[in-house]
């Protein structure tokens, strides 16, 4: 991870979210957390929150936040999000941070995460992913069967990126 996403691309990914009403959430990919604060602070108090990163050492920072905010039903997964997917859900939301361009190598590999987020969505169920120079829209609508929902470019963050909107 070369820098944390900014505040502009954390909000713009975030807006459209309706966290007024209980549901199931899940954060890929969370690094550091800068994400997983602003959806803690912002989920309802009967929502739960499950944050997942393949990487054990971002631990100390998740753990941080989670013992903050003690009342509210979160819980951290270090595995990859296909493995995590087959147990879990399904959600209301997931929000994404996941690298989808690195895993382009393994392009049966890339559809396998994006297989596993679709199935994992309840219907009407909102995926948010934000990505650079747009890469990986058309792997998307691909895997969902359709074009995505909403699309936002967030000028104010190292890269710039566009916030997908795909509604299952
Ligand atoms: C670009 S960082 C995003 C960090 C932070 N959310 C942000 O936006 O600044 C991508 C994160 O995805 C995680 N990741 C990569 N492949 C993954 C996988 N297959 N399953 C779960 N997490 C994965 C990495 O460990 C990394 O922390």
């Amino acid at each position: 991870m070369i820098m944390s996403s900014s505040p502009y691309l954390v909000n713009a990914m975030l807006e459209d979210v309706d966290f007024s009403v209980p549901a199931r959430l899940l954060e890929v990919g969370s690094g550091k957390g800068v994400f997983t604060r602003e959806i803690i602070r912002r989920m309802h108090p009967h929502s739960s929150l499950d944050v997942n990163d393949i990487k054990r050492e971002y631990n100390p920072w998740i753990n941080d936040l989670i013992a903050a905010h003690p009342h509210k039903q979160v819980r951290l997964y270090n595995d990859c999000v296909t493995q995590l997917l087959r147990e879990q859900g399904p959600y209301d939301v997931v929000v994404s941070s996941l690298p989808l361009k690195n895993l382009e190598d393994d392009r049966a590999f890339l559809y396998r995460v994006l297989e596993a987020i679709r199935d994992s969505l309840k219907p009407g169920g909102v995926y948010l992913q934000y990505q650079y120079f747009k890469s990986n829209k058309q792997d998307v609508e691909n895997v969902f069967g359709k074009k995505l929902s909403g699309m936002n470019f967030v000028l104010f963050n190292v890269l710039p990126a566009f916030v997908y909107r795909m509604v299952k």
